[in-house]
């Protein structure tokens, strides 16, 4: 396999991406019909891919809806391979730019470590793909990338639906709709966290083969991005999430899961201040560098204060539980609070003052659903409407939390944001 970078055939695959992108762009002016099918390409083909892609193939297969898949791509050929002959998928690219160039895909997965979806993603919109990406949009390092990725959506056709499948809950867009129409009254604030215990999603990840080198089968250039350059580690390639270098523990790993749907709730849109603490707690051994535990507190200009704590030591539930991790929020306003009860309707509890609102309780039409999440991906395809259930402008508003807290965190200093300039200021 070819260094990703700088080689002649490099060159030729972005000439040959730049033609796909006139094709594709022409393509959607006209529009797709209801019916028309869609190939679906996966960029990356680990675990999480593998999910996906049953989705698909259930879509299609169970559901009969028009949709295919049409290629994968990944670094380490044993799980690309593995992964075509159990889904019948007909194409494999070990370079995502020679899959972009594939005229049958139209939408993309992208299931990649943390520090390769921001620049696959803008890779894929200048293709003129439609991109289904993983949480979280970028690394907690790439605040410039995720500028210039919501820069890159906002300024193409292209739909966008981040991989945080919570949005697929009716619950939150409903706890939205009541906020717009005054019920809580002027929003103050939002309350969240995440808490479970064990650290599977790191030190349990699986190793494929612990005698695996870097070679034709295994792209080593290719998995460090951008990330520090270092002598391959078989744990850093299967277990990557333990590592700075490519995740970034819990805020950047779990935290859009609980703060996607809260930033839209209270439709804020960038923070005036974050302060966040953290640090590894519980699982203190020699490989692990990213912290367990981990908390903020984000002030706004709109006068809403958003907290969150977490912790992947404890998982006692406050509240009822929806979705995983006691990620249930309360939504505060001056004329009472939205919570939860009992994972089946939004209570209204208002304020305890004379002449209060009454008291409410709303069922809640539709559960969080994965698959729920992949259609409406998918009429956003055809249909060409870009407001997907998480799409790019609040990811967006969401990683620049995490990330002014993820470095603020870490260097022991209060992270404020220009909005002017659009820029992140510790101090
Ligand atoms: N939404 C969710 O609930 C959820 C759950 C799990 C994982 N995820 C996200 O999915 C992403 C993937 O996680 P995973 O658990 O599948 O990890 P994984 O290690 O199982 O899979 C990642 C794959 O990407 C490949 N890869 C690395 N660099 C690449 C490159 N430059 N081009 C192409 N392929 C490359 C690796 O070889 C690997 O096969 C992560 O960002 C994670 O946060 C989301």
């Amino acid at each position: 396999m070819s260094s990703n970078h700088h080689s002649p055939r490099a060159t030729r695959r972005r000439l040959l991406q730049g033609a796909a992108a006139v094709a594709a762009f022409s393509i959607s002016r006209v529009g797709r019909g209801a019916g028309e099918r869609l190939g679906v390409g996966f960029i990356g083909a680990g675990g999480r891919a593998g999910s996906h892609m049953q989705i698909v193939r259930r879509l299609r297969d169970q559901e009969k809806s028009p949709v295919d898949l049409v290629a994968a791509c990944d670094i380490y050929r044993p799980r690309l391979q593995q992964r075509m002959k159990a889904f019948g998928i007909p194409k494999g690219y070990d370079d995502h730019r020679d899959l972009l160039a594939d005229p049958k895909v139209d939408v993309v997965c992208i299931a990649t470590p943390d520090h390769h979806h921001g620049y696959q993603a803008i890779d894929a919109i200048k293709a003129g793909k439609d991109v289904y990406c993983e949480k979280p949009v970028t690394h907690w390092r790439q605040f410039d990338l995720t500028k210039r990725l919501a820069e890159t959506v906002a300024g193409s056709d292209r739909v966008f639906q981040l991989g945080t499948q919570a949005m697929s809950d009716s619950v939150w867009h409903q706890m939205k709709q009541l906020v717009q129409d005054g019920l809580i009254g002027q929003p103050l604030f939002g309350e969240t966290g995440f808490f479970r215990i064990g650290d599977w999603g790191e030190r349990g990840m699986r190793v494929d083969d612990p005698k695996a080198r870097p070679g034709k089968d295994l792209n080593w250039e290719a998995f460090l991005g951008d990330a520090p350059k270092r002598p391959f580690s078989v744990d850093r390639l299967f277990r990557w999430r333990l590592f700075e270098d490519y995740a970034g523990g819990p805020v950047t790993d779990l935290y859009p899961h609980c703060l996607t749907q809260v930033v839209d709730i209270l439709g804020v849109q960038f923070p005036e201040i974050v302060a966040a603490t953290g640090g590894i707690h519980r699982y203190t051994y020699e490989l692990r560098d990213v912290p367990d535990t981990f908390n903020l507190l984000a002030q706004y200009p709109e006068k809403v204060t958003i907290s969150l704590v977490g912790t992947q030591a404890n998982d006692h539930n406050l509240t009822d539980q929806r979705g995983a991790g006691a990620r249930q929020p309360a939504i505060r306003g001056w004329d009472g609070t939205l919570t939860i009860d009992k994972n089946k309707e939004i209570l209204f509890t208002p304020v305890h003052v004379k002449g209060a609102k009454k008291p409410q309780r709303i069922p809640i039409e539709r559960p969080e659903s994965t698959v729920n999440h992949w259609k409406n991906l998918l009429d956003c395809c055809r249909s060409r409407k870009k407001q997907t259930w998480s799409p790019m402008d609040l990811a967006f508003r969401v990683q620049t939390v995490l990330q002014m807290a993820a470095l603020g965190a870490k260097q022991g200093k209060i992270a404020r944001f220009d909005a002017k300039k659009r820029e992140i200021v510790l101090g």
